[in-house]
């Protein structure tokens, strides 16, 4: 009897132990999934990213005017090290170089943005500067030569100067004028070859870092959120987002009416796209999760899809949230042909309506919410280099999962998708950085096996560049840029990458390491040859 009884506990236990073997495996291999260029569609897009206060420099080169970037950057102790984009990777005058790494790569489509500032150094009142059109001719034309498609993002981030001091930058109206003659010179310069527009990169971002943080120019906030010398950061942020949305709305409806019957190209908006868990498995922190959704994602896309705010929002904010007139709710509606998401990581939120938040939670602006990448002092994925930035590669398969459901799975790029490295002891040696696209590339192709509708995939960055006010102490990319010398230097990603993309199942750092050949510029189609010896 005993002794039977011992069988029993012993088989309850093994059980027991088999069925948590099991599930341990099932979610390892999950993670470790192995992710192949076969799993996405044809004509996939595989690119990479950077914008253009971040990689091209020649800050005051062939008449370029003064950004607010260049501005913001003389302030002492606004960027770390006190850094700024003078020189950054000194891409406007070595564009040819960089075309050959994204060729030697083997991705197909590059997204870069135009300096605002180099094309109209004065803004609207002033007049184009010829040899600014000219650099991205050049720049278009290499880049189709070499099969590379084009997408270009008219605004990220950095506008002239002058439109900040004489207009007050994107708090007044006339800003979506400024916006709308500086894309119709754009598309008049460029869509005959470009055939892929963003108008805006994450103005959800920009709206918050520079009107509600104040981290980014002009510099604005209130308490609780930062001690600026002006702003409010309750309402500046609405009020800023209220006028990128109309000028992207002004400007897309120009493009269609002028342009795209002759130039037939697409044109869409990026937001900042977060995924968000529940930090506690309660009803409270599963609604907070939906705000925390349409306070970010939702407020870029709802106006420029159904043509208005998110419910959650009024339901949050009220009167203060500005409201469209009839007219620009029409412009705004349908006012996109596809859908960028710049995604990252996960975070957990809480919520703020029913618990007690400090630092600002409990402010509408916020949605009622607080967000912390910690549970009970345990990440929600393992930690990256720069803070709120974790390794949780499900949120990619959620967060497209989340954009197919609200928008009834409208045409997806993810236009950035990238990490920065706890340490940069040996930045070359980036196994990291590869388990990181290796783990969000297979949820995503998750996410497109469940049926949705995503058209590309860009790692940020090509190259190490300037990542805002981080400066150069954090680097996104494949290729290491020295800052003394400015050359490039492919990691280890980066033959990992031009494996992946040349659907090379073949994933041993040896050979990769072996293929790229650290401490020269290399032509992967060395590795290639390798590949196919095999
Ligand atoms: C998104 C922004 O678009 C880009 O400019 C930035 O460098 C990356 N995130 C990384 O933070």
């Amino acid at each position: 009897m005993e002794l039977r009884g011992g069988n029993l506990c012993f088989l309850y236990l093994f059980s027991v132990f088999f069925i948590f073997s099991v599930f341990l495996a099932q979610s390892f291999k999950q993670d470790e999934e192995q992710v192949q260029r076969s799993q996405f569609p044809d004509g996939f897009f595989f690119g990479t990213s950077t914008s253009s206060y971040q990689v091209e420099g020649a800050y005051l080169e062939d008449g370029k005017g003064l950004s607010n970037w260049d501005f913001f950057t003389q302030i002492p102790g606004k960027i770390a090290d006190d850094d700024n984009g003078e020189v950054a990777d000194d891409h406007y005058n070595r564009y040819l170089e960089d075309i050959e790494l994204m060729h030697s790569l083997g991705t197909n489509a590059y997204r870069f943005s135009v300096s605002w500032a180099r094309i109209l150094p004065d803004g609207m009142l002033g007049s184009v500067n010829p040899r600014g059109i000219i650099f991205y001719n050049k720049l278009i034309d290499n880049l189709l030569s070499k099969g590379i498609e084009p997408f270009v993002t008219i605004h990220h981030h950095d506008l002239p100067q002058v439109l900040e001091q004489r207009d007050g930058g994107w708090l007044s109206p006339v800003l979506r004028e400024e916006f709308v003659h500086f894309t119709s010179i754009c598309f008049e310069s460029f869509g005959d070859r470009v055939k892929y527009w963003v108008t805006i990169n994450e103005p959800n971002m920009m709206a918050k870092f520079a009107y509600l943080k104040g981290l980014y120019p002009p510099a604005h906030c209130s308490p609780p959120f930062g001690n600026c010398s002006t702003g409010n950061s309750d309402i500046e942020p609405l009020i800023g987002m209220h006028n990128m949305l109309i000028a992207h709305a002004m400007a897309v409806e120009m493009y269609r009416t002028f342009f795209w019957p002759k130039q037939n190209g697409f044109i869409g908006i990026v937001a900042h796209a977060f995924m968000y868990e529940p930090l506690r498995d309660e009803e409270r922190d599963r609604d907070a999760v939906d705000r925390a959704l349409a306070f970010n994602v939702a407020w870029t896309f709802d106006p420029v899809v159904y043509g208005d705010y998110p419910a959650e929002m009024r339901h949050c904010h009220g009167l203060e949230l500005p409201r469209f007139s009839a007219k620009e709710k029409q412009l705004l509606r349908g006012s996109i042909d596809f859908i960028g998401v710049n995604h990252y990581s996960t975070l957990y939120v809480k919520d703020c309506i029913h618990s007690p938040c400090p630092s600002g939670g409990d402010r509408p602006i916020m949605g009622f919410l607080n967000t912390t990448g910690y549970r009970d002092g345990v990440p929600i994925g393992e930690p990256t280099g720069l803070d709120d930035f974790f390794l949780v590669p499900r949120g990619m398969e959620k967060i497209i999962d989340y954009v197919k459901q609200r928008y009834n799975n409208m045409p997806m790029f993810v236009t950035e998708n990238g990490c920065t490295l706890q340490t940069q002891e040996n930045e070359l040696e980036d196994g990291d950085r590869i388990n990181f696209h290796k783990s969000y590339l297979a949820s995503l192709a998750r996410a497109i096996r469940s049926g949705a509708d995503v058209r590309g995939y860009f790692v940020w960055s090509v190259m190490d560049n300037f990542e805002w006010i981080n400066g150069y102490t954090k680097r996104f990319g494949l290729y290491y840029v020295d800052r003394e010398t400015l050359e490039r230097t492919p990691k280890l990603s980066a033959g990992w990458f031009a494996s992946f993309i040349r659907n090379n199942s073949h994933n041993d750092r040896e050979e990769i390491r072996a293929a790229s050949g650290h401490n020269k510029t290399i032509i992967f189609s060395q590795l290639e040859a390798k590949v196919a010896e095999m």
